[in-house]
């Protein structure tokens, strides 16, 4: 696995052209072509073949301009920017020229626009509306060519619609290095298909309905769910391993009738230089489900429904009484390394600081598949914000030791951040535990049996529905964005945990993420650092290298 070969400038070349582009003058590094130089003067150039993570091909044509001295027109996608160079790119002979490309491509381009899920986010339409607009003049009868075929667990193809920019093919052979693409036959029987044997299940194979500038490869998953121009899109980061790759999550919250209800519809990757560059993982991105589907919707208190005041005025006086009787070492706190900086900042706070609880923290998801690319073992997105905070690592107790305590009756109250215990213990002691524990309070997104098994249960906000910062294993804090709303009765942890200390009479001075990330930043290594820096690509925390 790797990355695209030119995705940065060398802006530090040292010999740097000057070249006009529509009468602006830019410096421009040697080696760096025609559209990065327009890119960075921000005249958009259109481009089929052209990504700035792949090599370039070349092929599409639709990137013409007009190079004053050159005997005809050039691709300005394989054009080296030279010193003195003079380029129009809206010219007449420019735009022609684009025109006539245009028309070329569509010749036997299929008229699925309203059926067709890319509809809205088409280059060919975009393009068309903006530098198309001819009269077309083919009447023959267009080529037929496959649809709807199923290349994988994940994607569609329709051959139809390809317009052979290559791009997937690029993709596959230079950063999931797995080659099943390829264009077989010549002329207008040319089609994209994959070699015989092969089926698109590399771990990165959605990236290609990313690339694909039509319609040519969509989605399976998100297939007639909805058109694109009804969703809604936040950024966030991935929270299905370490790497904490950059996202955007494309999500409906006014037409339910459109995805069974569900809310989030897909995720893309969102481009960060120094996480995962334009890419991100299948795993990743079609592991989303859990969000709508199987989540706890109600407090529940031994399994019947209550209310958050009843909840937090128990849970506090069970705590308070705890104090009373003996010391807060006999609560035991299994926080999660799905949790956000911010939120186990509180619990170090105010169970560990203020309660002398045994806090530690556990990773709730399995280590699983791991590669050289992005994918990590670790498939928790703040375990090293965990470590950092003192909270997981060497040092603190683990949850199968605290879990013994509890069942040997030195621990007398435990709270569960969302956590399925039956994954460190079965079943049959998981329903001793209950019946031991004076308190046991299980907060979370989703039903697992550890929720059946506590005394209550607290339905909390998933990492789209709220604010908060999460390390990745690279040391690097990024922030996540709450897209929408926490469902009706749930509400996130940080909410939760300060409610919790203003009843239990240890107020606390924030009342936000970004006022708790402020109280967090008053130490190494956070020290310094507001939302405002971290910004939208996150910020390295400049760890020593293990
Ligand atoms: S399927 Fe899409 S990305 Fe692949 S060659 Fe065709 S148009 Fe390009
Ligand atoms: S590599 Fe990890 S962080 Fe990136 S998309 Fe996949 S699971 Fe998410
Ligand atoms: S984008 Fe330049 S030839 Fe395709």
């Amino acid at each position: 696995m790797g990355v695209g070969p030119h995705d940065k400038l060398k802006l530090e070349a040292s010999f740097m052209p000057t070249l006009t582009i529509d009468g602006r003058q830019i410096d421009s590094p040697d080696g760096s072509t025609v559209i990065q130089a327009a890119e960075r003067l921000g005249i958009f150039i259109p481009r089929y073949c052209y990504h700035p993570g792949l090599s370039i091909a070349g092929n599409c044509r639709i990137c013409l301009v007009e190079v004053e001295k050159a005997p005809k027109l050039q691709i300005a996608c394989n054009t080296p920017v030279t010193e003195g160079m003079v380029v129009h790119t809206k010219s007449d002979k420019a735009e022609d020229g684009r025109r006539a490309v245009l028309e070329f491509l569509l010749a036997n381009h299929p008229l699925d626009c309203p059926v067709c899920d890319q509809s809205g986010e088409c280059e060919l339409q975009n393009f068309y509306m903006n530098f198309g607009l001819y009269d077309p003049r083919f009447r023959e009868q267009k080529v037929k060519k496959k649809k709807a075929v199923e290349i994988g667990p994940h994607v569609m193809l329709d051959q139809e619609r390809c317009i052979l920019c290559s791009r997937c093919v690029r993709f596959a052979d230079e950063i999931s290095k797995t080659g099943e693409f390829g264009i077989f036959n010549r002329g207008d029987r040319a089609e994209l298909g994959l070699y015989p044997g092969q089926v698109l299940d590399n771990p990165y194979s959605g990236n290609v309905i990313d690339v694909c500038p039509v319609g040519a490869l969509t989605e399976q998953d998100f297939r007639f769910k909805a058109r694109v121009w009804y969703l809604s899109s936040a950024p966030s980061v991935c929270n299905a391993c370490a790497q904490g790759c950059n996202i955007d999550i494309h999500y409906v919250l006014n037409r339910p009738h459109l995805n069974d209800g569900a809310r989030v519809l897909r995720l893309k990757p969102r481009y960060n230089a120094d996480v995962n560059q334009w890419w991100m993982c299948d795993e990743g991105r079609f592991g989303f489900h859990w969000m709508d589907k199987g989540r706890l919707t109600k407090v529940r208190n031994q399994g019947v429904d209550s209310t958050w005041e009843q909840a937090i005025a128990a849970i506090t006086a069970a705590l308070a009484k705890l104090l009373e009787d003996g010391s807060g070492s006999r609560l035991g706190v299994i926080a999660s390394s799905q949790l956000t900086n911010e939120e186990l900042f509180l619990i170090r706070e105010i169970f560990q600081s203020g309660l002398g609880a045994q806090v530690t923290t556990a990773s709730p998801t399995p280590p699983g598949y791991s590669d050289d690319f992005l994918i990590k073992a670790d498939k928790n997105p703040n375990t090293l914000g965990a470590t950092l905070l003192g909270l997981s690592g060497p040092g603190p107790t683990d949850a199968a030791s605290l879990i013994d305590e509890a069942l040997e009756g030195r621990i007398e109250a435990l709270w569960v951040f969302g956590h399925d215990l039956t994954n460190i213990m079965n079943e049959e002691r998981l329903q001793e535990l209950s019946r031991k524990l004076r308190l046991f309070v299980f907060s979370g997104t989703n039903e697992n049996h550890t929720a059946s098994w506590s005394h209550w249960i607290l339905p909390t906000a998933a990492h789209v529905e709220k604010d908060g910062t999460f390390v990745n294993c690279h040391g690097r804090v990024q922030r996540i964005g709450r897209a929408f709303p926490p469902l009706p009765d749930s509400r996130p942890d940080w909410s939760v945990l300060l409610e919790i200390a203003r009843q239990l009479n240890h107020p606390l001075p924030w009342r936000t993420p970004q006022e708790i990330f402020l109280g967090l930043a008053e130490a190494a290594p956070f020290a310094g650092l507001s939302y405002e820096k971290i910004g939208s690509q996150g910020v390295a925390l400049g760890l020593p290298p293990k």
